[in-house]
């Protein structure tokens, strides 16, 4: 069942638990993805990141997250990922996405707001949810992870997290849906175990008035931070790397146990799909406190 974004959030502020959000640049993912939710009976997010347009672009892979969404025995919401330009965004309106990301976080504070300002009354004019970005979200430096590279110095840096002030202001004048936060998370893979600033969580929770918050770079962090983060208000979790990893090791398994026979790639495929569908129903049991 295709639902909105802020459909889910709402149910999810209700029962104090967070969505999980993955990304789907390929049939093993999105199957992967839509198994795992079908199987736990609870409802997901399938989103697809502008930075992925070189794995596959929207106009393949978005009709059939939508058509996928339709015909789910769950709800699910279809979102873009880090929009960076006006043009993707109503691109992904018009192909039946119920919400979109718009990821303006890297221009100074003022244009952040005039613009996702903006995104926000057309979306909500057609019933499509919004989350924007506030702080700086970086990348590990590992292939896989989005936004711009990372330094050392960056990691853990408390100058590009989000400043709840700001956050407080950046709710009231955009009216989005939810806002995604930098507190400690990093896109890909981590080189050092995360110190999350589950603090900052409650506090921008309490300037937002309980405002739905997202974790992005979500993959790879710690059972016991997920839960933490999710009873401070971390309403929906991006997650991608460690599933995409997940599906990696499945498939060097196989290879290199049968290097001497044949290996069919459709095989491949459905392992790499099992792999997906494992890894996602673990996070998803986290994240749904079962
Ligand atoms: P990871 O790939 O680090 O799990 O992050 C996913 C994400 O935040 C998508 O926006």
């Amino acid at each position: 069942m295709l639902v909105t974004l802020k459909e889910l959030l709402k149910e999810a502020e209700v029962e104090k638990r967070a969505v999980g959000a993955f990304n789907v640049p390929n049939m093993e993912c999105l199957r992967g993805v839509i198994q795992a939710a079908e199987d736990l009976n609870v409802p997901v997010i399938i989103q697809h990141a502008e930075v992925h347009e070189n794995l596959i672009t929207i106009e393949e892979i978005g009709p059939l997250m939508v058509a996928y969404a339709k015909n789910a025995k769950v709800p699910v919401a279809v979102h873009l990922d880090h929009g960076a330009s006006l043009t993707a965004c109503l691109k992904a309106i018009k192909l039946g996405f119920t919400s979109i990301m718009y990821d303006a976080s890297l221009k100074d504070y003022e244009t952040n707001v005039k613009e996702t300002s903006e995104l926000v009354k057309i979306a909500h004019s057609v019933n499509v949810s919004v989350e924007a970005e506030l702080g700086e979200m970086t990348n590990s430096a590992i292939a896989g992870g989005e936004g711009r590279e990372s330094s050392l110095s960056d990691f853990g840096n408390v100058d590009l997290f989000t400043n709840p002030q700001q956050a407080e202001d950046f709710i009231e004048a955009t009216k989005v849906d939810c806002l995604a936060i930098s507190f400690g998370t990093v896109h890909g893979k981590y080189m050092f175990e995360p110190k999350l600033d589950f603090e900052r969580i409650a506090e921008i929770r309490s300037t937002t008035q309980r405002k739905p918050l997202v974790m992005h770079g979500g993959s790879g962090v710690s059972e016991e931070d997920y839960r933490k983060a999710i009873s401070q208000g971390i309403r929906k979790i991006n997650y991608y790397t460690y599933m995409n990893m997940a599906a990696g090791d499945a498939l060097k398994k196989k290879v290199i146990n049968n290097s001497s026979t044949e290996i069919f790639f459709d095989e491949l495929s459905l392992l790499a799909t099992d792999a997906i569908k494992e890894n996602v129903i673990q996070a998803l049991k986290i994240f749904n406190g079962l």
